[in-house]
């Protein structure tokens, strides 16, 4: 009778030992394939959200930027007032070559009346406003700042 209870007892202990010892690591593992998925669509989603901006998505920004500090010299339609149009007929923006050019030109003497007072990020978001309402790139181009110097004005 002693025998037997010790040996059920061991063996109680024994599976209890095992299915502890054995159920950590499986949990770690699929703990650690939880976190190898979750961070890899962490990395993808950021990625994404950094390099899908597109020229659209950005211009809805500069509107605000536009009506605010542009549009009482610009005209509210780009179409021009005290200073020249932007876009439509009468803008000629080509002279500025790429749109980096036009960037600087913007970032450096405007708002004429303020230059160079608006942030880096305004300017840049004025910047596609003005050029997808100009038809200068579709509106799903991706806007990379790098890459303003590839693009050619009309
Ligand atoms: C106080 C009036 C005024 C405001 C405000 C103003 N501009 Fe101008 N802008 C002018 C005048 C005048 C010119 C023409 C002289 C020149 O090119 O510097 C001009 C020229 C420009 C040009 C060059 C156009 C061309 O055909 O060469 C661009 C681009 C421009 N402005 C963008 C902007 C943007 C973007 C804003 C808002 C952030 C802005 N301007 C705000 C008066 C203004």
């Amino acid at each position: 009778m002693k025998k037997l209870s010790i040996l059920l007892i061991v063996g109680v202990v024994l599976i209890f030992v095992i299915s502890c010892s054995s159920s950590p690591s499986s949990s770690t593992s699929s703990t650690s394939t939880i976190s190898t998925t979750s961070t890899t669509s962490t990395t993808s989603t950021t990625s994404t959200t950094s390099g899908g901006a597109t020229f659209q998505s950005v211009a809805n920004l500069g509107q605000t930027v536009f009506s605010a500090n542009c549009a009482t010299c610009h005209g509210a339609t780009g179409g021009g007032g005290v200073g020249p149009a932007l876009w439509g007929s009468g803008a000629a923006l080509a002279k500025y070559t790429t749109a980096q050019g036009l960037l600087n030109k913007m970032a450096t003497t405007m708002p004429q009346s303020s230059p160079g007072s608006l942030t880096h990020e305004q300017y840049l978001d004025v910047l596609a406003y003005v050029m997808v309402q100009g038809n200068q790139v579709t509106g799903s181009t991706a806007f990379v700042e790098s890459g303003l110097s590839g693009i050619t004005l009309k």
